[in-house]
């Protein structure tokens, strides 16, 4: 293929993204929240485990990790030997960002005794201090796993945290971590929006507080969301979650009407991420152009984060 050294157009850098991955054997990932012109060029679309599962099994040299840091990190992790890109370095996660691992450490040291079980949404410093990480599509059947009565501790969600305790019956100490989007979303809006539709059912992301959790008619990661709406029958969705997921549901279901909900917040689009949303096209083409923004984890934080990672994989088979 001929290369072009000043792509402008998307067509020109969508060309150049293709030229540069089959050269370089590079692996173009992304999560249902990136832009769909992101989901539209990438290799592999996924949740947060099936990126895990993924990276952990490709044999591409480089994973372009189009989603958020963690999601890179988790990555690299699994894969010391590869180079992992992330689009845009400052795609962070506000989720992440409000479990700090010197408090999480003492948060562990106060509960002596306890599983620790955190949240994927986790820097690598947090997961080295964990025992097993989970995702929100595993994370009820990895705690069910567990004994009865085992201690456990869960960050940093408090809603996925109170949502698994009440599916399980469980009393899991709960850290007071959430999403700036998840967290936002209204549960009087919805109401409304529901009145207006009475014909659709409502799906809710377990990151959602839990008055939105109670009246779901399906509760789930990502994936599990999109599976629920490609199987069932209802000709319409509120779809409680962030409104990037809406390109692969109307891909999936072509005949189905999905609505994304509104946040609390009329004036702002408090149901897109910006952190997903920093990463774009031409910024995939820069960095597999050029090996921007490579993932760098500390060797003995990796060593520790990639035990918790591994289990999760184990236990979710
Ligand atoms: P999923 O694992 O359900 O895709 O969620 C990731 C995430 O960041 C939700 O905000
Ligand atoms: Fe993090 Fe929330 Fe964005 Fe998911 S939607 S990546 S939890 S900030």
């Amino acid at each position: 293929m001929k290369t072009n050294p000043t792509p402008s157009t998307a067509d020109e850098l969508r060309a150049e993204i293709k030229r540069l991955k089959e050269e370089k054997n590079a692996l173009i990932m992304a999560h249902y929240y990136q832009r769909d012109e992101i989901q539209e060029i990438a290799d592999f679309i996924g949740d947060s485990l099936a990126l895990a599962r993924q990276a952990a099994r490709t044999d591409a040299d480089i994973i372009v990790m189009c989603g958020v840091h963690f999601m890179g990190e988790t990555a690299k992790i699994l894969c010391p030997e590869k180079t992992v890109l992330v689009p845009d370095p400052a795609a962070g996660c506000s989720l992440a960002d409000s479990c700090d691992p010197a408090e999480f450490e003492k948060f562990v040291a106060a509960h002596p005794g306890h599983t620790v079980i955190s949240y994927v949404n986790t820097s690598a410093a947090v997961k080295a201090l964990t025992d097993i990480v989970v995702t929100s599509g595993n994370a009820r059947q990895i705690v069910e796993k567990l004994p009865e009565d085992e201690k456990i501790i869960f960050g940093p969600d408090h809603n996925l945290g109170e949502y698994i305790n009440s599916v399980t019956g469980r009393s899991m100490v709960l850290w007071n971590g959430a999403c700036h989007v998840h967290d936002r979303f209204s549960l009087d809006k919805i109401a409304e929006m529901k009145r207006e539709h009475p014909q659709a059912k409502v799906l809710v992301h377990p990151e959602c507080r839990r008055p939105l959790q109670l009246i779901a008619d399906k509760v789930g990661s990502t994936a599990a969301l999109l599976d629920f709406a490609s199987k069932d029958d209802a000709p319409e969705y509120i779809v409680v979650t962030e409104s990037g997921i809406l390109f692969e549901m109307r891909r999936k279901c072509p005949g189905k009407r999905f609505l994304a909900a509104p946040a609390e917040d009329a004036e702002c689009q408090c149901n897109e991420c910006d952190f997903m949303k920093l990463n774009t096209l031409r910024k995939v083409y820069e960095a597999l152009r050029d090996g921007r923004h490579e993932i760098v984890v500390d060797e003995e934080t990796a060593r520790k984060a990639v035990r918790p990672i591994k289990r999760m994989l184990e236990m979710s088979e």
